[in-house]
């Protein structure tokens, strides 16, 4: 049975030198840049959006790149060489979106895009650890200096922890018999690689028939997450991009699972007003929304994209204007 990975927060081809950005068109027809435009994008990646912001705001469109992996820095500098002068790089967290574009002059800026999750370049490469597929370390760590490796986390956690982590960011199920099993297998000197990881994971759930998809994967979801504080950087993310779009400007976030889904349509709902208890006509006492919903149902990707890139499966795109 050929072995997949969910298309959870992953994109890309696979081949990490053909890179496929995803959701490409219909994230550029939601942002709808142009040209005098300044504009972010939050997980430059490999520069794939980033390209096709610099082409849809040309000639004189500026884009601001951010991402915590040097690696993936590396890369899009190189790729995005054709478009210097209109575009600006720098590493770090989308959690202080804020504070990059006010230190290089994004400050307001015109429309933001985030493509959640890890690149291709980050899975496909077995020495960081993300994948059950290819051996490596238990690393894990999207910025592959800073913070706690996968495997030390693992040596600190106990089982109610681990468990927890499963349960809230895996979704998975059994979460406690599964962290019981990761912890004996550490305590035994038996869980240093991937490998090992996905092996002691299919020995306790076993496989379920009929699906591609391996046992390790919710796991390995479970244990990025929280290795990265993902959920954390994005809930400040969304938190701060009201204070950065100008009225009309657009946010435009892709995400690959529900747990980050969730908290993007919510950002963009803004607060509910409380129903009156008996139903009186009153004035809601809460601020209205920042943000207009463009659509009321995330955007999918197309069958033809799914068929050309499985990875972009799972991927839901919504975007919100500034009001
Ligand atoms: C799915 S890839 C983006 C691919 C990109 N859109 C393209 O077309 O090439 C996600 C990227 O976001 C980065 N990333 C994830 N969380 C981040 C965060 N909190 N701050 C900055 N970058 C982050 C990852 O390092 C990764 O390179």
């Amino acid at each position: 049975m050929i072995e997949r990975e969910r298309d959870e927060c992953v994109n890309g081809s696979g081949a990490t030198d053909v890179h496929v950005s995803v959701l490409a068109d219909e994230i550029i027809a939601g942002l709808a840049p142009r040209s005098g435009g300044r504009y972010i994008d939050a997980t430059l990646g490999l520069g794939g959006h980033t390209a096709r912001m610099l082409e849809a705001s040309s000639p004189d469109g500026r884009v601001l790149g951010i991402d915590r992996d040097p690696e993936a820095i590396a890369r899009a500098r190189a790729r995005l060489l054709p478009f210097a002068g209109r575009v600006t790089i720098v590493e770090g967290h989308f959690s202080e979106i804020e504070m990059h574009a006010a230190r290089h002059g994004f400050l307001p800026v015109h429309g933001v895009i985030a493509d959640l999750g890890i690149s291709s370049l980050q899975l496909d490469t077995g020495g960081r650890g993300f994948s059950f597929l290819h051996d490596g370390p238990l690393d894990m760590r999207m910025g592959p200096v800073v913070g706690e490796t996968a495997q030390a986390m693992l040596e600190r956690l106990d089982v109610d922890a681990l468990a927890e982590i499963l349960r809230s960011y895996g979704e998975q199920d059994r979460p406690r018999a599964v962290a019981r099993a990761i912890l004996r297998a550490r305590d035994e000197g038996a869980l240093s690689s991937t490998k090992d990881l996905a092996r002691v994971v299919e020995r306790a759930v076993g496989r379920r028939p009929g699906t591609a998809i391996h046992p390790a994967t919710r796991v390995f979801q479970a244990i990025r997450i929280a290795v990265n504080r993902e959920l954390v950087e994005l809930e400040r993310f969304l938190a701060g991009l009201a204070r950065l779009v100008v009225p009309g400007g657009r946010v435009a976030v892709i995400s690959f699972h529900s747990l980050e889904d969730r908290l993007v349509k919510r950002a963009f709902e803004g607060p509910k007003a409380e129903p009156s208890p008996h139903k009186l006509p009153v004035a809601p006492d809460v601020e209205p929304s920042s943000w207009l919903r463009v659509s009321r149902r995330p955007i999918t990707p197309s069958a033809a994209e799914v068929e050309r890139n499985p990875r972009a499966r799972s991927a839901k795109l919504r975007v919100a204007e500034r009001v």
